[in-house]
């Protein structure tokens, strides 16, 4: 079957479709039906199915013959070390640590944080949290103590599992004096934490709340799988909306299990045995669901890479990788190739690896622009996919669906609507817009299994935030158009939220903190284009009337604070102190025009504009500043 007969099938019979989907999986209680929708537009899938998310990952794969195959193949060329771990090995690993969870008191329902780099511990963190039932909520570890409390606020965790550290390129990054400023800082104190100590730092322990990683586990029995209702969370993961304030995307754990599984061989095309490898970070979507989880409930070997694409020690280490490891699959964002690219512009370090066991690379996390894609077409010589999801939806809603049918590849286009989604671009009035028009990209509800069905208690953001503008429909946040034949083209965001190194920011929290400081009284953040990371943020600050302390010192105050209160993943290096903000009537901050004018691209001026001559004044501050395309950056 071609993919317009499958997603015709799913749309002619979209219950069908998924309880045929489900078979895939090893049920406890079989689900009696796929959608459930008496609260809608909020959605339900397999409600009343009992699973267990670690039984289909590890156990069924170890009693069906793939014990011994290697479930996770750790690389870390920052540690120059590659370490390989079968599926019992994992199994016993994680039934170990939920053994230990459990008797410290972890319940099914409990929440528990994670906050570790990219070592086999946080996957066995992560399984031995479904293991129990425990709801896992991974925190990315580029992001600073305040984040990390805004989310033990939020999640209200009994335990924290955490590393010492973790490795950038010629920095250690102590996690443990992180987190235990963000305990302090948060009102809700977790139980107790688990501390991995890692070879490169041993952190400080606190007495009676610190149990090292070993010692905790020390005399565990192993612990069983434990059922789970079909809508039980898996797990949430917070990403970033218009405030400061992170929304907690829920995975509901049934779900989760068929769209990833059914995903594996569908959309990526690879069978149970097979190499795949996202290059991501665990504490990203991309990291749950396709390092983790996809890869191993389908069998597959799973590559965790602890490196960059650059630097790690060089342009082809991603070469070497799929060289040494015979991945067939592999998945990572354009900012990496564009990273390389930049190194390496002829691709001369390919010449030293043999990857012949790629068939597809994958590219998603941003828009992967038509030049990345032809050079790395032209240099893998294999089938290069953008593909279009969130941390929202858990797996893709638009790619080139190779696994059922490799349709022509368009530039720039993540190919086409994947069964599930039925996407629509809108005009503001919610009314479907014709083929080549540029409008709201919304999915038709209910959206598919595995998608989020709530934010963690917070139902009413959750309405506000995705269903109300469209009644009928999931506001997905990007603006972008549909073609004739039905591809669709991702243009942009209609939030303040952006895309930096393919890493998703909200410009809104940024300008929270820079509100913060005592001399700045008003304040914009913008993403501007850049050649590397396809956005960079650019702060604009007006001061307080008097303050005349040198901008140089309160512009240096902020990236500062920035970076201490956000994270050094935010990369917000430039801020430029301006006399006043564009705005319009009603006082609300022209951002779209201000990133317009940075990235020197032709700009009306809005019909609601207060006053026109601030355009200048902004115009003429990046160009004094040399920021942006208008101030002659190479970005
Ligand atoms: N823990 C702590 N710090 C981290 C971190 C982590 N997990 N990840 C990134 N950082 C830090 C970096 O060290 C850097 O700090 P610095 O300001 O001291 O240099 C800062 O955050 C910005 O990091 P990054 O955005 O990664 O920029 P970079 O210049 O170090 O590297 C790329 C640029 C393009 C090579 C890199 O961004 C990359 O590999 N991107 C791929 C992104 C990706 O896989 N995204 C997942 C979506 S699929
Ligand atoms: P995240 O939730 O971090 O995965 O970020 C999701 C956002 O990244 C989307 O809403 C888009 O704005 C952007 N994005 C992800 N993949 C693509 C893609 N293939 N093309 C264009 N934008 C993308």
């Amino acid at each position: 079957m071609g993919y317009a007969e499958v997603y015709q099938g799913w749309k002619a019979d979209p219950e069908g479709f998924w309880m045929q989907a489900a078979k895939a999986i090893d049920w406890v209680r079989p689900p009696s039906r796929a959608l459930w929708a008496e609260r809608a537009p909020i959605y339900e899938w397999f409600r009343d199915a009992e699973v267990n998310t670690c039984w289909n990952a590890l156990d069924r794969h170890v009693a069906g013959g793939r014990a011994d195959q290697v479930a996770i193949i750790h690389d870390s060329p920052i540690t120059g070390k590659v370490a390989k771990i079968t599926y019992a090995e994992l199994l016993a690993r994680v039934a170990r640590l939920a053994g230990a969870l459990a008797a410290r008191g972890v319940v099914s329902g409990d929440r528990v944080i994670i906050y570790m780099p990219m070592v086999p511990e946080a996957l066995v963190a992560m399984l031995a949290c479904a293991r129990i039932g425990a709801i896992h909520s991974v925190v990315f570890g580029g992001f600073a103590a305040p984040e990390l409390a805004v989310r033990i606020d939020d999640a209200t965790p009994k335990a924290i599992i955490a590393a010492s550290c973790g490795l950038e390129p010629g920095r250690v990054v102590r996690y443990k004096p992180l987190l235990d400023a963000a305990i302090g800082l948060a009102t809700h104190k977790p139980e107790f934490c688990v501390i991995l100590q890692r070879p490169e730092e041993t952190a400080d322990l606190a007495a009676g709340r610190d149990h090292e990683w070993e010692a905790f586990q020390q005399g565990a029995a192993p612990a069983p799988c434990v059922p789970v209702a079909g809508d039980h969370p898996a797990y949430i993961l917070y990403t970033s909306g218009t405030t400061g304030q992170p929304k907690g995307v829920v995975r509901p754990t049934a779900g989760h299990l068929v769209a990833l599984q059914w995903s594996m061989e569908s959309i990526y095309g690879v069978k149970p045995g097979e190499v795949f490898w996202a290059a991501s970070d665990v504490g990203w979507v991309v990291g749950h669901s396709y390092i983790v989880y996809a890869p191993l409930l389908h069998g597959c070997t799973t590559v965790l890479f602890e490196g960059k694409p650059v630097g790690t020690p060089d342009a082809g280490t991603f070469w070497r990788v799929i060289a040494e490891h015979k991945v067939a699959s592999f998945f990572t964002a354009p900012t990496a190739f564009r990273a390389i690219k930049r190194e390496d512009p002829e691709g001369l370090l390919l010449g030293r690896h043999d990857i012949g066991s790629l068939r597809a690379l994958y590219l998603a996390g941003e828009r992967a622009d038509p030049d990345t894609v032809q050079w790395a077409e032209r240099h893998l010589n294999v089938p290069v996919i953008d593909h279009w999801w969130q941390t929202e939806t858990g797996w893709p809603i638009a790619a080139n669906p190779l696994g059922i049918e490799a349709l022509p590849i368009k530039l720039g286009s993540p190919s086409v609507a994947l069964p599930g989604y039925d996407v629509q671009v809108l005009d503001e009035g919610g009314h479907p817009l014709p083929p080549g028009t540029l409008g709201a990209v919304a999915i038709r509800l209910p959206l598919p299994p595995g998608t989020l069905p709530t934010l963690w208690q917070a139902e009413a953001r959750f309405r506000k935030a995705y269903l109300e503008h469209f009644p009928g429909y999931y506001e997905t946040g990007d603006a972008g158009y549909l073609d004739a034949d039905g591809y669709l083209y991702i243009m942009a965001r209609t939030d303040d939220v952006i895309n930096v190194a393919g890493h998703r920011l909200s410009t809104g929290a940024m300008e929270e903190v820079l509100a913060g400081h005592p001399d700045v009284a008003e304040c914009a953040v913008i993403g501007i284009a850049d050649a590397l990371k396809g956005q960079v943020p650019v702060g604009f600050l007006c001061l307080n009337k008097g303050c005349n302390r040198p901008h140089a010192e309160i512009v240096a105050e902020s990236v500062a604070r920035v970076r201490d209160q956000i994270g050094p993943v935010a990369a917000f290096r430039q801020a430029l102190v301006v006399d006043r903000l564009p705005k319009t009537r009603s006082g609300k901050i022209l951002r779209a025009t201000m990133v317009r004018i940075a990235d020197g691209e032709e700009v009306k001026v809005p019909a609601t504009i207060d006053d026109p001559a601030i355009l200048d004044e902004i115009r003429a501050a990046l160009v004094a500043a040399g920021v942006g395309a208008i101030g002659g950056a190479k970005g």
